[in-house]
């Protein structure tokens, strides 16, 4: 068995969320959910590729609710930090128009990202749209953004792991672990 403390990965500093803490997060968001949308026929997960894929397959689990997913994979455009500028690298396949429509991402950053993708799919006229992110680095934001349903808040450290990259490493880590950037670098 793997212990959690035998780093598949050099650069990671610390565990900062356990994988039974996410699952037990998880599990509360879909109950959530799962209450919140009672009235609805048409929910629909729309996540965000690829950060979101872990989330997305394990609540979708635990929503007890019939419902559909789709996918759209954004970027932001040149530099590390996030600009203003999203492109959209691939669009959701299924229109939204009268669906309730949940917007599901790894991570709150700036929240340009989401602002931008939210603006963008109020006006395909779902019947509604929320947010859902298994992180938000509260600290960080440059836009005024209300995320509906969140997993946890973090400071403002680069994390990956559940779906979270840093240059498309760390995804597959069960947890969430700060990396050292230090020895990333080396
Ligand atoms: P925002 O547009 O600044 O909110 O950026 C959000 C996006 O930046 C997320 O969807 C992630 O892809 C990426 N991101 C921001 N912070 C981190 C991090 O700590 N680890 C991995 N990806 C991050
Ligand atoms: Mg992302």
């Amino acid at each position: 068995m793997n212990n959690e403390n035998d780093f598949p990965y050099e650069f990671l500093g610390k565990i900062l969320i356990s994988a039974a803490q996410i699952e037990q997060r998880v599990s509360e968001l879909a109950v959530q959910i799962t209450h919140d949308y009672q009235a609805s026929e048409k929910l629909m997960l729309l996540g965000l590729l690829r950060g979101s894929v872990v989330l997305m397959t394990d609540l979708m689990r635990k929503i007890n609710r019939p419902l559909t997913i789709d996918f759209m994979s954004v970027s932001s455009y040149a530099g590390s930090e996030s600009s203003g500028f999203v492109r959209i690298d691939s669009d959701h396949k299924i229109p939204i128009q009268g669906w309730d429509v949940i917007l599901v991402d790894d991570i709150i950053d700036t929240g340009y990202t989401i602002q931008t993708v939210s603006k963008l799919l109020i006006n395909r006229n779902p019947r509604s749209l929320r947010i859902c992110a298994l992180l938000d680095k509260v600290a960080r934001h440059r836009v005024e953004l209300h995320v509906d349903y969140l997993g946890f808040e973090i400071p403002d450290y680069f994390v990956v792991g559940y779906g979270l990259d840093i240059d498309e490493k760390g995804r597959n880590l069960p947890y969430i672990a700060s990396v050292d950037l230090e020895k990333y670098r080396r």
